[in-house]
């Protein structure tokens, strides 16, 4: 079975989101075998966030990352990395399929509730970024 980093984002987690966000995930088969409650630096949401360092948002989504707590976690099922984005839905909200997340609790393409992995090589790295071995049980 697949294993895929998921975060929800501080605009869920304001509004007290998690537990309909994981519900989500846990009636697509997806189990919850990690899973913290953590504070990012702006400096921490820029490591993680890297690749996008050249966009012109890169800025803004340091700053909303670190502007309330997220949740990490790791997700593990049958096409784990696939079945949570599409679980999330697109992006931008206005394109998000109903039914999923960020169809429900999207506020913007930016405030998109969830972050997902988006391959096997990303999934690993994400992973190691914010949990020890000991932390996943899976
Ligand atoms: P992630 O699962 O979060 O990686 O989302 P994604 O793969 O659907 O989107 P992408 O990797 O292209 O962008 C990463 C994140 O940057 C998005 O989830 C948004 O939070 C943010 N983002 C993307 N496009 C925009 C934009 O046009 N404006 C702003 N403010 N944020 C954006
Ligand atoms: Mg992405």
């Amino acid at each position: 079975t697949e294993r895929t980093l998921s975060i929800i984002k501080p605009d869920a987690t304001r509004r007290n989101l998690t537990g309909k966000i994981n519900a989500k995930f846990e009636e697509a088969g997806l189990r919850i075998i990690a899973q913290k409650r953590i504070q990012l630096t702006k400096a921490q949401a820029g490591e993680f966030y890297a690749v996008h360092k050249e966009r012109p948002f890169y800025d803004e989504l340091c700053e909303f990352m670190a502007s309330a707590p997220v949740v990490v976690q790791v997700l593990e099922g049958e096409g784990a990395i696939a079945k949570n984005r599409e679980v999330m839905g697109a992006t931008n909200p206005a394109d998000a399929a109903p039914g999923t997340i960020r169809a429900e609790f999207a506020e913007s393409v930016g405030e998109n509730s969830v972050h997902g992995s988006d391959a096997p090589e990303t999934a690993a790295e994400e992973i190691s970024f914010y949990f020890s071995g000991l932390e996943i049980v899976g």
